[in-house]
Formats: structure tokens, C-alpha cells, sequence
């Protein structure tokens, strides 16, 4: 069982984010034997209080911690998973990288943004329709590569896999979130909500462990290695050892 510190939060600690949260952080710190390694998982869990990472987050990250503010404040504002303004129930994610956009991610997307923008107006990157964090709504976000190239164009919603979309299946599929539905992912863990994720992305399933077992791979994934172990072909094997070529000369 992890253990970690038990003494009482202070006031300041509690004022945003609650005990709850106070004794979830301790727990992610206890995890690393260096406090600052936590801060990835402690970013996740500010996002499952708030739905984004305010200045109370960065400040209760600091404090944890013991770093500063301006060391918090580089990373969330690296890293594309932590958000800076608050995410509606659902973030739908549409790849628009090279691959998903020939395929139609462009027309996805763009889909997307005219139906759930107001006043003729589309959604812009990062944008809610509705209010944040409020049943049905959503934030909309385009995405570089998703990694299932194989099953393009894709989407995910709450970083769960919508695989081989079209523009009118990627409509239905935001019509039936916004009316409180949850359609179940092509594969991976059952559709929830993106502050229940991130709470999972910090280390915490509230006895549901198992949602995140769900089968990840595709047919079209595995099909290159079923045919090779079919067929009994292996990759070469590596070498003992390898020369490298000399490098050119510094001018
Ligand atoms: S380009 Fe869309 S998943 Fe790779």
C-alpha cells in the first residue's frame, strides 16, 4: 500500500482543491523517490478537480513540490494534454495529421467546429460548446498523429479511440455526447468523462481498475505480425556487433 505524509493540509492547501486532493498528492508523491518527478501525475490531478490547469493548480503543484511556480508553468504550458482554459464533460480529439487529414480528418474536423460552434461562427482549437465541465459539454481540439495511422482518420474522445471516422459518423458521435450518451470506443476502456481520465492518468481508478483493460489492439494493428508468424518469417537477427561508418570532418 503506498503510504504518505499525514500531517493535516494547511489552509492554503485545502482552499482550492479540498483534503481529498491534499491526501491524493501525497500519495503521487510518495510513488517517486524525488518529489519533483511528480509533477506530471499531481498536473493530471489538478485537471480532475478543475478540468484544466488554473494558477491555483500551478501554485498548489509549487507548493506540493517545492519547486516554483515558473518551473510548474514550463511544463503544463510544454505538454498538449494539460490545458490551460476548462474542458467541457468531453475533449474530442480529431487527428489532422498528414495521413488522417488525406483521409478525411480535414473534413472531420472542420465538420466538427461548424456544428458545435454559435452565430455562424465555428469552434475554434481548444474551445467548449457549452459550459465547461456541465453534461454534453464539449471541448473540441485538432490533434497531431494519434498513433493508429492503420485505422485513420481517427478521433478520440477523452483520449479513447474512435477508429476509421467519417464526417458524418464523427457528427452522430458529438450529437449523442452532447445529448448525454456515451457510445462505446471502437476499442480500449469504456467511454467516461474527461475529469474521471484524468484522474486515472494521475494513478487513482476508484475500484474500477479493470475499465482500462480493455482490448487496445486492432485486427489491422497485428495483421503484418499474424501473417510473419504464420508463415515463420523473423526479422533478421542483429548483429554482435556493428561498424559505423566515420563521420565526415568538421569544417
Ligand atoms: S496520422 Fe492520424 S493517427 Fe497517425
Amino acid at each position: 500500500m503506498t503510504t504518505f505524509d499525514e500531517r493535516p493540509a494547511t489552509a492554503a492547501e485545502t482552499e482550492v482543491f479540498g483534503q481529498d486532493t491534499v491526501d491524493r498528492a501525497r500519495a503521487i508523491i510518495a510513488r517517486y523517490p524525488r518529489s519533483r518527478s511528480a509533477l506530471l501525475p499531481m498536473l493530471h490531478l489538478v485537471q480532475s478537480v478543475q478540468g484544466h490547469v488554473s494558477q491555483a493548480g500551478i501554485a498548489f503543484c509549487a507548493q506540493q513540490l517545492d519547486l516554483s511556480n515558473a518551473e510548474v508553468s514550463a511544463v503544463a504550458t510544454f505538454y498538449t494534454m494539460y490545458k490551460r482554459k476548462p474542458c467541457g464533460e468531453h475533449l474530442v480529439s480529431v487527428c489532422t495529421n498528414t495521413l488522417c487529414a488525406a483521409l478525411g480528418g480535414d473534413d472531420i474536423y472542420a465538420k466538427l467546429r461548424e456544428h458545435l460552434g454559435s452565430d455562424g461562427k465555428p469552434l475554434g482549437h481548444e474551445e467548449t460548446s457549452g459550459t465547461p465541465g456541465e453534461p454534453g459539454s464539449i471541448t473540441l481540439e485538432h490533434a497531431e498523429c494519434l498513433a493508429a495511422c492503420d485505422l485513420g482518420p481517427v478521433l478520440q474522445v477523452n483520449y479513447e479511440y474512435y477508429d476509421n471516422q467519417t464526417a458524418s459518423s464523427a457528427l452522430e458521435l458529438v450529437k449523442a455526447l452532447q445529448s448525454g450518451q456515451k457510445p462505446a470506443p471502437t476499442r480500449g476502456a469504456p467511454l467516461s468523462d474527461f475529469r474521471k481520465v484524468e484522474l486515472q492518468l494521475a494513478g487513482f481508478f476508484e475500484d474500477n481498475e479493470s475499465d482500462v483493460d480493455g482490448p487496445s489492439a486492432a485486427a489491422e494493428t497485428v495483421r503484418g505480425a499474424k501473417i510473419a508468424n504464420e508463415k515463420g518469417w523473423t526479422a533478421p537477427r542483429e548483429p554482435d556487433s556493428v561498424e559505423f561508418p566515420a563521420l565526415p570532418e568538421k569544417k
